[in-house]
């Protein structure tokens, strides 16, 4: 009887433990340090999330193309500035956070068409070079206290998608503009046999040191051609998959449509949504323990025109990205505090919305899917103001504290790994929304 009772105890420290191991990785973004005004970032910001965050993954080196070492994509900041340290030196304060340095992530863009990130996949090509990379990388990560590397690959982005043919009569003479650069990589095979490679061989030069390998699947990376993912498993302590901006401003200029969708939606393709991601991981063996839902704390902006419809209802056409944010400054993006300032109050509703825009919830009806009926947040959020006078059109696609909230019991559901926040300074970090800071971060945990 009494060992029962001990195995029940076990077994329930055990449940309870594995829904507090839940991780929430946080993502900072060295740039935010160069924004103006309310948008710059100093480090003490960082405390109020960091009591939230399980870890913390500085954004970006870079690799240099003429070596490839991995190198500071900003040595003024990072180095000779000490940020690096600075943000390392955070976890004497907080002695639980795991703090990892992140290479690529988008930031490190060099050439253009085939060119394009090039140095990403030739240091993959050959043995010498991944050794040159991991051994700077190793060198980089111990020399400034991280605990680990995450590898933001930049892999090749996927064809931005055509535009649907009802829409086509405003553009047959438009059509060069409107497709994207595009990298046809012939060698995508050996590409995602040398990634494999390369991650395995990292797992045994940081065994000794203990350190820490994760990996972010940045957005419109195909990761059926680059990733797979039962060979990566035994080598990578967590995933993130980048689950947004499957439609952008840049990649898709003449269409708006919802950024980050949790589920597929009517008439689009079936890979753009987050579920579809998080299944091809799961399927191809992956532990979902060690995979983590990647949200993002900004939205993307298009400019609504006379040829958009009034409705504001998505897919429309458009006219390319919306003008920049007072901080971020930016073409086609705001950041969560730049949103919901422009967003109507029930006053300002009441007196015609004064140019502020009209916010569209996700609707909340229930329904079944894969025999889930709790799930309503299946689209996400949008806010829009119609052209108006001299005043221009804008529409927007983001999340808001609702929407996180579902995407982290989804987490929870399916018994993933946690979520990833990308990134805190474009979360109000200043808690100019509503009073309370970090509202997209703190949505995140709850929900889990
Ligand atoms: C991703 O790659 C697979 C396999 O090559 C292909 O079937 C699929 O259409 C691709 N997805 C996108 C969005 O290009
Ligand atoms: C979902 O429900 C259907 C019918 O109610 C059942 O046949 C099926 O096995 C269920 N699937 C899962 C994964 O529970």
């Amino acid at each position: 009887m009494a060992m029962v009772k001990i195995v029940v105890v076990a077994l329930l420290a055990l449940v309870c433990y594995a829904k507090a191991d839940s991780k929430v990785i946080c993502y900072y973004d060295h740039r935010s340090n160069f924004r103006e005004g309310m948008g710059k970032f100093d480090i003490p910001f960082l405390e109020p999330a960091l009591q939230v965050c399980t870890h913390l993954i500085y954004g970006y080196a870079g690799i240099n193309p003429d070596n490839y070492k991995m190198v500071p994509l900003n040595e003024a900041f990072d180095v000779n500035k000490d940020n690096y340290r600075h943000i390392t030196e955070l976890k004497r304060r907080f002695p639980g956070l795991r703090v990892l340095l992140s290479v690529g992530g988008g930031n490190d863009i060099s050439g253009e068409g085939q060119e394009r990130n090039l140095v990403y996949r030739t240091v993959l090509e050959s043995v010498d070079h991944r050794l040159t990379f991991i051994n700077s990388a190793k060198d980089l990560v111990k020399h400034y206290g991280f605990d680990g590397l995450d590898l933001a690959w930049e892999f090749p982005e996927t064809k931005p998608k055509k535009i649907r043919s009802s829409f086509k009569q405003f553009f047959v003479n438009l059509k060069h503009k409107i497709v994207g650069e595009s990298v046809v990589d012939d060698k995508a095979e050996e590409h995602k046999e040398q990634f494999t490679a390369l991650v395995r061989e990292i797992r045994n030069s940081f065994r000794h040191d203990g350190l820490l390998l994760s990996m972010s699947v940045l957005p419109n990376v195909n990761s059926t051609v680059y990733y797979d993912p039962r060979s990566l498993a035994p080598h990578l302590d967590f995933v993130s998959l980048r689950n947004f901006d499957f439609y952008t401003p840049h990649r898709n200029p003449k269409e708006a449509d919802y950024t980050a969708p949790l589920y597929e939606l009517l008439d689009r393709k079936a890979d753009e949504n987050g579920d579809y991601q998080v299944r091809y991981w799961l399927q191809n063996a992956f532990p979902a323990n060690k995979l983590i839902y990647g949200i993002s704390t900004y939205g993307r902006t298009w400019r609504m025109t006379e040829d958009s419809g009034l409705t504001g209802v998505p897919p429309f056409y458009t006219e390319g990205p919306g003008e920049e944010g007072p901080y971020t400054k930016e073409v086609g993006l705001l950041a969560f505090p730049e949103i919901c300032s422009k967003i109507a109050t029930p006053k300002e509703i009441q007196a015609g919305y004064l140019g502020k825009l009209r916010k569209i919830n996700d609707p909340t009806k229930r329904f079944e899917y894969w025999n889930t009926t709790d799930v309503s947040k299946r689209f996400g959020t949008y806010a829009y103001r119609l052209p108006k006078d001299d005043k221009e059109g804008i529409w927007v696609s983001f999340e808001d504290p609702d929407t996180v909230t579902s995407k982290a019991s989804y987490v929870k559901a399916k018994g993933l790994g946690g979520v990833a926040i990308v990134d805190l300074t474009l979360d109000d970090f200043r808690g100019l929304c509503t009073g309370d800071k970090y509202p997209i971060l703190r949505a995140a945990k709850f929900g889990l």
